[in-house]
């Protein structure tokens, strides 16, 4: 069931299809006899110096993909010198992440309607010393994702004949969770009030996400977080702009991996538009759709300052933890590196539209 819910778009997948699908048809421009050594994939993104132009993105319960999953994510982030987002839906908390890392990472905040707690949760951030806040807004309302629905996804999860018969057949899961210092959503419970056991934190969560988000809520929260500040889900070039005027240091370019509206266009083929759009004002970040180096490349070249990717470590974390992590990270790395010295290019940051032979995603205007 934990596969499945990382394994997953909306209704009918359409769009978490069109996002790897779409990649397909971009080709790149192969040039020779141009000196190739000394390649340099590090970038400076929202000031941070990092080693390669990714993220990893914010996962919900990632601590039930494998035991403290997300400290273990953050860690292989660190080691391999790049920015993890924590999710606020994670299952170690902002605190326990803090503990076990020593470089900051960045925090996403889901807008929701206890004020008082998102306030706090703000401040355990800020304390944590997160260098960027991630606010995700693309999810005021969830996406039906027929998977969950059928393996009736709690965290943690409820004890019925399917699960039991799941669990049975994953001996080594079982085992690994025996190890989990948490098996329940970190940053919620213990942090607001009226949640006293497991199945009024299930209710309070299905609850709280907030229908009513709107731009003056981005306000409301420059008030009280002073750092960077990053929004994600942006897919349309009128919501960039907004973005844009409401401060933002960053956009993340997401349709949410194809969870939220299907039947939404592909992240890779809007990007084009929003960039121009942009105007390099702010940085434009991109995710969904990347799995290898050579979407990284393609993405890069139509434009994006930085690439996201949330399933390639997932799979990567559930398969083996902190070890499979740096493996897809180590991956997408060498793909990355290999693919642009075949363009031609030996800096990251000199990568363009120059490098590509075939765009279909040209801006119609
Ligand atoms: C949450 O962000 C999800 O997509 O499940």
């Amino acid at each position: 069931m934990f596969f499945e819910y990382a394994d997953t778009g909306s209704w009918t997948s359409s769009t978490y299809k069109r996002n790897e699908n779409d990649f397909k048809s971009i080709s790149f421009r192969q040039r020779v006899a141009k000196n190739m050594s000394n390649r340099n994939l590090r970038k400076i993104i929202i000031g941070e110096d990092i080693n390669i132009p990714l993220v990893l993105s914010p996962i919900g319960i990632c601590g039930l993909q494998y035991a403290n999953g997300e400290i273990l994510a953050a860690k292989a982030a660190e080691k391999k010198g790049i920015p993890f987002t924590l999710s606020t839906m994670s299952i170690c908390s902002i605190e326990d992440v803090a503990e076990n890392t020593s470089k900051p990472f960045w925090f996403q905040l889901y807008m929701m309607k206890d004020r008082t707690f998102m306030d706090n949760l703000i401040k355990r951030a800020q304390s944590a010393k997160c260098s960027a806040l991630v606010v995700t807004l693309d999810l005021q309302v969830m996406g039906q994702r027929h998977n969950d629905i059928r393996n009736n996804l709690e965290a943690p999860p409820k004890i019925n004949l399917n699960t039991v018969m799941q669990f049975v057949s994953k001996p080594s899961w079982c085992l690994n969770m025996m190890t989990a210092k948490k098996l329940n959503f970190g940053n919620i419970m213990g942090h607001v009030t009226n949640v006293t056991n497991l199945s009024s934190l299930a209710s309070w969560t299905a609850d709280q996400f907030d229908p009513t988000l709107t731009w003056e809520d981005i306000a409301w929260i420059k008030d009280r977080w002073k750092g960077k500040l990053i929004l994600k889900g942006i897919m349309d070039s009128e919501d960039a702009m907004l973005a844009v005027k409401a401060g933002a240091d960053a956009i993340i370019i997401s349709n949410h991996g194809g969870r939220q509206l299907d039947g939404a266009p592909s992240t890779i083929s809007v990007l084009p538009e929003i960039v121009d759009a942009v105007n390099s004002k702010i940085e434009v970040h991109f995710d969904g759709g990347i799995r290898s180096g050579q979407d990284v490349l393609k993405a890069l070249a139509l434009g994006a300052d930085c690439i996201h990717i949330g399933r390639p470590y997932v799979y990567g974390l559930g398969a083996k933890g902190q070890e499979g992590v740096e493996i897809a990270i180590e991956i997408i790395k060498k793909e990355l590196d290999l693919t642009m010295a075949m363009c031609g290019e030996t800096n990251i940051s000199n990568v363009g539209l120059h490098n590509l032979h075939h765009n279909p995603f040209k801006i119609i205007n």
